[in-house]
């Protein structure tokens, strides 16, 4: 995790860096993010991945089951990303064939008897996972602390039978908390994506969740068409964004830090399976718009600072709030 030092904090916001990517100066926050598709953890093949700055590897067991724990093997420090083989539902080690449980417990040794009891517990190597809607989740936190928060239901998508029309993902050069802080930085939709007016949210907290709700009118190929967009926040990794009106679509985005500068950000588009091919047009090109807006981000994210003390105006939206709440998110936070 990185820490502003006492040096970082006191030099002028324009100073030149050493290092470039050490523009934010935050550290990770801690909460559920996607970490693959579904289809790329295939069952008896290890996944290594990069989650807030440290390795883990993944894989899934004859059973079906996705699992994940530190990359590092904790018995001589091999990394379980290169060579290391799934058996049955454990990891086997290439160096020494220790085999490792899901939990973080060792379960064999095969020059050794017995695994020693305080070896085969349950321990925090663990990477708490949770597969739903095509993804796999994981529990990320400093202190290895388990989850605090879980996910909740889609129902659109559990009850409903809606569909995941299109999927898309980037890497951006940023700090995960600047990708959902955009959001609430309602100035910069005019200024930067030619709205023709700041959408107004409203903007509510409800322990480690969001939720915020627009309406404007959107122009549609039937005239001006009052639409309504909704955004519910699961923690610092993942939202839904419900519009309504001009169609019904459903956008699953997550953010995942791979470090403090760089963001993988993944978008699923759900749309109920029997949508009218009016509609389906529209998404189209809301998927579209959005992938727009994210690239006229992408022009700005790279070399955009992190200010602890920004001069805000009234109309410069929930900001601050937005702020207050991602805070709790960082160990030792709000
Ligand atoms: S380093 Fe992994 S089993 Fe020895
Ligand atoms: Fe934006």
């Amino acid at each position: 995790m990185k820490k502003a030092s006492a040096s970082k904090r006191n030099r002028p916001v324009n100073a030149v860096l050493d290092d470039p990517a050490d523009r934010f100066g935050l550290p990770m926050p801690f909460g559920w993010f996607a970490v693959a598709r579904s289809e790329e953890l295939v069952t008896g093949e290890v996944l290594p991945i990069v989650l807030a700055g440290e390795e883990f590897v993944l894989w899934r067991g004859e059973d079906g089951v996705a699992r994940g724990i530190d990359a590092i093997c904790r018995h001589l420090g091999t990394h379980f990303g290169h060579g290391g083989k799934v058996i049955g539902n454990d990891l086997r080690c290439p160096f020494h064939h220790w085999t490792w449980k899901g939990d973080g417990g060792v379960a064999g040794i095969p020059y050794q008897e017995k695994v020693p009891l305080k070896l085969s517990k349950a321990c925090d190597l663990a990477l708490p996972i949770h597969e739903d809607l095509g993804i796999v989740f994981a529990w990320w936190h400093p202190k290895r602390e388990k989850p605090l928060f879980a996910m909740s239901r889609v129902e659109e998508v559990a009850d409903q039978g809606w569909i995941a029309a299109d999927y898309r993902e980037w890497i951006f050069d940023v700090h995960v908390q600047e990708i959902t802080e955009n959001g609430a930085d309602v100035a910069h939709f005019p200024a930067l994506h030619n709205f023709p007016s700041p959408p107004v949210p409203e903007f509510k907290v409800d322990g480690y969740f969001r939720y915020s709700s627009a309406s404007s009118k959107m122009p549609t190929a039937r005239g001006m068409v009052e639409g309504k967009i909704d955004v519910r926040a699961i923690g610092p990794g993942i939202s839904f964004t419900r519009f309504w009106g001009i169609t019904d679509m459903l956008m699953l985005q997550m953010q995942t830090p791979l470090d403090g500068s760089r963001t993988w950000l993944r978008h699923i588009y759900f749309h109920p399976a029997d949508l009218e091919s009016s509609k389906v047009n529209v998404t189209r090109k809301l998927i579209r718009n959005t992938a727009m807006q994210l690239e006229e981000d992408a022009k700005v994210w790279p070399h955009k600072r992190h200010l602890e003390k920004p001069l805000l105006v009234k109309n410069d939206g929930p900001i601050l709030e937005y702020r207050r709440f991602y805070s709790r998110f960082y160990a030792g936070g709000e």
